[in-house]
């Protein structure tokens, strides 16, 4: 490895420091650096044990290179960067697995595949149409609740946030009552970095505190699903949450600790980052009234605000994958067991493949964002986060004649799933 591929210590640090995340235009400062200079970097920690170094990759290619082949790339057994040393032997003496939860994005061929395959078809655009009315009916409710605010609102608090929560409750019939409990475990398992989000002082302590928070956020996901999928078995109704319960591998049902991994993802992955996908899109429309006035008149325009939105925000801002055997990405050579970042934030802002990468552009085409990534882990909500985008901004625009900024937005600290953590907006009923 040629000495100028360690990327210098202050740098390194904006790339794993969560505070960065929240500094959007920094962080892209950052990552603009770093892909012109070393686009595959060794980031190394300060302390010793601290983590694992890996290689950080900013190129489009790479990224999508890395994540189309899955034999050479492995999710098992560190899929984010959080993993810290720590962390993983806390995990372990709690579970015997290096991460609290087993899901599919910890998963590699062959289980991975079999496991994919028993929910693919539900999530396809076909099955989905038949949730269309029920996710009218809530983006309605949601927007004549934000209206009912006055003219001035925190778009995240009131919709961005609470609508993607409902949906994802709802496709795992989760009751409302339950969801405030549900979000707050979310947090825990993914906001734990920003102080306003975990609410529990979770940015103060130390990685084995944090540990222990989320791995009894997982005890509990765990009971309550186990409750859920009993009464699914007695009870099957066509959501999300029946076909997990009823699934057959191989012949036989899923192990309780996979199952519950298996609604944990699904019940964690949709909602903070639809949420800030959705903020992002009518952070870029209050900034742009003609844009605005535009899509009111011409609804076709949608969904090129909706990608582009994804695209623009890119929620999921990295995971990691383990090099299966030696290679070469970027000019270095990577070695069997390397620990490599895949940043998507700084794959979709790569001028190489998105001109003006910083501008948001709804007419983008091509559009071939990596923000749902690529290859076998692809999102599998991606038809569903599209779909609840575009019809609850088909239910703003209806509502709400015109938007403007009233403030300053601000972003979660969080170096895994991130994005606005509020929006506050004026806004004039149609
Ligand atoms: C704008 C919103 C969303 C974004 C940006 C997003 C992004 C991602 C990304 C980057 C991955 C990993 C892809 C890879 O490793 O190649 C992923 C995986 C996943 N997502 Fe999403 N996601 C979104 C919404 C959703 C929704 C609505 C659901 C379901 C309700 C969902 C469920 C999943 C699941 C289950 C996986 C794991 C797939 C696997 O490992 O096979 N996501 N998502």
């Amino acid at each position: 490895m040629s000495a100028e591929a360690i990327l210098p210590g202050d740098i390194a640090r904006r790339v794993i420091d969560p505070h960065a995340y929240a500094e959007w235009d920094g962080l892209l400062d950052t990552f603009d650096l770093i892909r012109a200079s070393t686009p595959v970097a060794k980031v190394q920690p300060d302390s010793p044990g601290l983590f694992e170094p890996f290689w950080l990759v900013t190129r489009y290619d790479d990224v999508m290179r890395i994540s189309k082949d899955n034999a050479a790339f492995l999710n098992n057994p560190r899929p984010v960067v959080f993993s810290f040393n720590q962390a993983i032997e806390f995990s372990r003496a709690a579970t015997g697995s290096n991460m609290l939860v087993d899901s599919l994005v910890v998963f590699d061929a062959p289980i991975h595949p079999k496991y994919r395959k028993l929910t693919q078809e539900w999530f396809m655009p076909r099955n989905l149409a038949r949730l269309e009315d029920e996710l009218r009916t809530l983006a309605a409710a949601t927007v004549d609740r934000m209206l009912e605010q006055g003219s001035e609102v925190d778009f995240v608090k009131e919709v961005s946030g609470p609508y993607p929560l409902r949906v994802v409750m709802q496709i795992l019939g989760v009751p409302p009552s339950d969801e405030f409990r549900m979000q707050m475990l979310t947090q825990q398992l993914f906001g734990g970095q920003d102080k306003d989000l975990s609410g529990s002082g979770m940015d103060l302590m130390t990685p084995e505190q944090v540990v222990q928070i989320v791995a009894g956020a997982v005890k509990t996901f765990e009971d309550y699903f186990a409750a859920l999928a009993e009464d699914r078995r007695r009870n099957p109704t066509q959501d999300v949450a029946s076909v997990i319960a009823n699934a057959l591998v191989d012949g036989a049902p899923l192990p309780p600790r996979d199952m519950a991994g298996y609604y944990i993802i699904v019940a964690t992955a949709g909602h903070d980052t639809t949420s800030a996908s959705t903020a992002g899109a009518m952070q870029a429309l209050a900034r742009d009234p003609e844009q605005y006035a535009r899509v009111r008149a011409d609804r076709s325009l949608l969904p090129g605000i909706v990608e582009e939105a994804i695209r623009w925000t890119s929620p999921v801002q990295h995971f990691m994958r383990t090099a299966a055997e030696d290679c070469e990405i970027g000019g270095q050579a990577i070695k069997a067991g390397d620990w490599l970042m895949i940043n998507y934030v700084a794959a979709n802002h790569d001028p190489a493949q998105f001109p003006d990468p910083r501008r948001f552009d709804a007419a983008r085409s091509p559009n071939r964002h990596l923000a749902f990534g690529a290859g076998a882990h692809q999102c599998l909500g991606l038809h569903l986060a599209r779909l609840e985008m575009k019809i609850l901004f088909e239910a703003i625009l209806d509502r709400v004649a015109a938007v403007e900024p009233a403030g300053e937005a601000a972003r979660a600290t969080s170096t895994f799933v991130g994005g606005l953590k509020s929006l506050p907006l004026r806004v004039t009923p149609a």
